[in-house]
């Protein structure tokens, strides 16, 4: 069948390309018409990697992509403001929010708030824990995505954050054992794109700003920031931040690749990261902010620092930073003076002439534009006065300014959201294995619960450390949530048993279980119907992983228990990946991946247990037979004490994550979009939906830059279909997935298979229908380093369509430009 497909591959565009209706809309080149602003870049040093060539001056917005009338208004409000409120615009200051602007009152802007995080409000009580985004990503769900997001910043703009802090495009996962991998969504650049854009999509429809961050490879924990002496002032650098060294093209195709859909998604600003670019300091780097992301990419909001990521003030505002976080005041002796970097320095820059008013202007008029894009002006709500002294950041006794709070507080911003967050928890739960029909269960008379992870945690709302007890339905750091209510997996099992009347026996003490004086069995009176683990692994902002195995001795659990109970089912709370020895023991018959699944993780895992809810989430990243299989380990020590000696090496350029098992042909133990139903799916029949255009040019026309980038780079030039059928019986989604194999003529390093497509779709038992996967140039474009453009390959194509990264059933050969 492959080959026939391969046949009818070739016959169609050398032959007959007008023999099928052509129904596609062809892509729309506008020869002749040039770029809007992309600065020449000398490429000659941009390879190998290590250079960050500087772009000057930074690039002034123009609204262009549908902001050309807030940017009216934002200039009208520019206008009236003194310089020094123009700086002070640009520098946070201490205050209720995470991030804070301060009001001006004689204008009527009552400032800005910035609050964390992509999982809830951190700072809010009576708020809802949604599923973390690595659970979101997990159910390769578009409409999740942004009903996710919507109703995340619907809590927000009613707590009155203007902005929210997320989503986030990086870390992407380079290596599984960085830390903050569940606040952010794949270790792949596709895929964490769709999850971008629909993230921000939802946000935005809801009126927030949306802030993708962090920009850019902020691939570790460890040494994100520069050691300081102990001084006084812990003023002296003794080693500087890492540096992510990449080349162009692992820039382009994998860490800038989901900043780019960010971008066109028209996201309201972007977080310069803790890290070093390419020896620069990402919140300095012109060649990053200014010729990539405001020249390519064509962005149009601002950029803010991370907090404390600001190492300059002159050099980060040319190099194109526009905010920065958290900012704030420092006592001299009996006077305030600015701490930072900006306010009143960026006053005396400008006054000076350092820094002309033309620049300051523009990042004031991006910090705006989107402000009233939004219509934030109009009847925002204002801050909710319970945000204040929950701000571990700054706490009310830093604050200097005057905050007045009006409108009620502690206000309740949860809605109906549980609801969906208990179908968004069953729906991203990644079913890893299922024999012997373990599962769904069936009114089982003797439960075992077992497991550290299952009960409720001991320490409060609020997760700020590691802990024993307790299911892990969040983490710690800035992406950190407060919880209203919690669904433990130990109240909703037993709810549920009561109902059936099922014996429930549980011995949740990891330590217990796993000694050896134990008598066993130690479970009464028969043999357990089902044994549920519920197993956990911890991983949170500033330290990354040093194991990928499960915590409190989880391993040993699963190996405990299931050598006693012959039907044991594995159910994982982790941020990532975790290595699983015991998914070989032969009575462990299922293992779940639920993540951090938020507030209702426990009623979510029994829809999917029981079968409410058939499991249909996939893996966003390989989970490895061992820790040593997986490649590019973060740099953990460095041997000398040179300032600039912390530097990471990306020479592993496109092989991140199973692009790299793929390379090397290495086994893996579940793979990058595998994940298991109750029913069974097939596909079959890839085929073109239309003619690939004849007049498809290798690099795209050079049209003026929208949000996004060169607005060629979006268009479908080529649309795929294939035929998916329910052959089981249960109604299930089916998650079909494309992957690109490119030709042959493209540059050396280029991965065997990179997802380029995906759909969910419902299919009740014995149904079938097609989907459509619908391919942009960007998708079949490398990144030409020397044109620095994407180009599209000459010669043959393979597409690979099927149900997860290694399980391809239908392929599809093409030529798109001929030698
Ligand atoms: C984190 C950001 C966060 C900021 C404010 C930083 O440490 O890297 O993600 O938004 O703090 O809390």
């Amino acid at each position: 069948m492959i080959l026939a497909n391969a046949l009818f591959g070739a016959w169609l565009l050398s032959a007959a390309p007008t023999a099928m209706a052509d129904t596609c809309q062809g892509p729309i080149d506008h020869p002749g018409e040039a770029f809007s602003y992309v600065q020449p870049i000398n490429t000659t040093i941009l390879s190998p990697y290590g250079h960050s060539p500087a772009s000057l001056p930074s690039p002034n917005m123009t609204g262009n992509g549908g902001w050309e009338l807030a940017l009216l208004k934002a200039k009208q409000f520019v206008n009236t403001l003194t310089v020094e409120e123009k700086s002070w615009m640009a520098t946070g200051q201490p205050g209720p929010c995470v991030g804070n602007v301060l009001p001006i009152p004689r204008l009527n802007f009552s400032g800005l708030c910035l609050q964390n995080g992509p999982q809830c409000v951190q700072q809010g009580d009576y708020s809802s824990v949604f599923v973390s985004s690595v659970s979101a990503a997990a159910s390769w769900d578009r409409q999740l995505l942004y009903d996710r997001a919507r109703a995340l910043a619907e809590e927000h703009k009613a707590k009155g954050s203007h902005v929210i802090l997320g989503p986030v495009g990086g870390p992407l996962g380079r290596s599984p054992y960085n830390s903050r991998t569940w606040e952010g969504f794949a270790a792949d650049p596709y895929l964490t794109g769709v999850c971008m854009e629909e993230t921000i999509n939802g946000i935005q429809d809801a009126g927030v700003q949306a802030n993708a961050k962090h920009l850019i490879a902020n691939e570790q924990e460890t040494q994100r920031n520069p050691t300081f002496a102990p001084d006084a002032n812990e003023t002296t650098y003794i080693q500087d931040s890492v540096s992510s060294n990449i080349d162009d093209r692992t820039l382009h195709e994998i860490y800038m690749w989901p900043f780019a859909n960010a971008v066109r998604a028209k996201v309201a600003s972007a977080m310069c990261a803790y890290n070093r670019l390419n020896g620069s300091h990402s919140c300095q780097n012109s060649y990053l902010l200014n010729h990539i992301l405001k020249g390519e990419l064509g962005f149009q909001g601002y950029v803010m620092s991370d907090w404390g990521a600001t190492h300059s003030g002159v050099a980060s505002i040319d190099s194109g930073m526009d905010m920065t976080m958290p900012g704030g005041f420092t006592l001299y002796g009996a006077f305030w003076t600015d701490g930072s970097y900006f306010g009143g320095n960026l006053t005396r820059a400008i006054q000076n002439g350092t820094i002309e008013m033309s620049r300051l202007d523009d990042m004031i008029m991006r910090i705006m534009t989107p402000y009233f894009w939004l219509g934030q002006e109009k009847n925002f709500p204002s801050v909710d006065a319970s945000v204040g002294p929950l701000n571990y950041d700054s706490p009310p006794d830093t604050w200097l300014y005057d905050w007045k709070f009006t409108g009620q507080s502690n206000r309740d911003v949860r809605s109906d959201h549980n609801d969906m967050i208990r179908e968004h928890g069953a729906a991203s739960t990644v079913l890893l294995k299922n024999e012997r029909n373990a599962l769904p269960l069936r009114k089982p008379g003797n439960i075992v619960i077992a497991g550290n992870d299952a009960g409720p945690p001991m320490q409060g709302p609020s997760l700020r450390a590691d802990f024993e007890y307790g299911v892990l339905a969040g983490s710690i750091g800035s992406g950190s949530c407060r919880f209203s209510h919690l669904s433990t997996p130990l109240e909703a099992i037993n709810a549920r048993a009561r109902k059936d009347g099922s014996l429930v026996q549980s011995f949740l003490n990891n330590t217990l279980l796993t000694t050896t004086e134990l008598t066993w069995p130690l479970w009464n009176p028969q043999q357990p119907d089902v044994c549920l683990v519920f197993l956990k692994s911890f991983t949170g902002e500033g330290e990354d992983r040093t194991s990928l195995e499960l915590d409190w001795d989880g391993n040993a659990v699963a190996e405990a228990v299931a050598s006693h109970c012959n039907n044991t089912v594995i159910i994982t709370n982790s941020g990532g990946a975790n290595v699983m020895p015991f998914a070989d023991h032969p009575n462990v018959t299922a293992i779940l991946a639920q993540h951090y699944a938020g507030e209702e993780t426990g009623n979510a895992i029994v829809d999917v247990l029981y079968g409410d809810v058939n499991p249909s989430a996939k893996l966003p990243y390989v989970i490895a037979y061992n820790e040593s299989d997986y490649n590019a380990p973060l740099t953990t020590a460095v041997y000398s004490n040179g300032t600039y000696d912390w530097q990471s090496w990306f020479d592993e350029g496109l092989e991140v994550g199973y692009r790299y098992f793929d390379a090397h042909n290495i086994s893996v133990r579940y793979e990058f979009g595998f994940g298991l139903s109750y029913t069974t799916f097939n596909l079959k029949d890839l085929k073109p939906k239309c003619s690939a255009p004849s007049k498809l040019t290798a690099l795209p026309a050079k049209r003026p830059t929208e949000p996004g980038g060169n607005p060629a780079l979006w268009e479908t030039v080529y649309t795929l279909e294939a035929e998916v059928s329910n052959i089981g019986d249960v109604d299930g989604f089916a998650v079909p997935q494309l992957y690109v194999e490119f030709p042959s003529s493209t540059p050396t390093g280029t991965p065997p298979s990179q997802l380029r497509g995906f759909d969910k779709v419902w299919l009740p038992a014995g149904k079938k229908r097609t989907v459509t996967f619908e391919l942009m140039r960007r998708d079949v474009s490398h990144w030409d380093v020397t044109a620095q453009d994407w180009r599209i390959p000459v010669g043959s194509f393979t597409f690979k369509a099927g149900f997860s990264s290694r399980d391809f059933r239908a392929k599809y050969d093409v030529t798109l430009i001929k030698a």
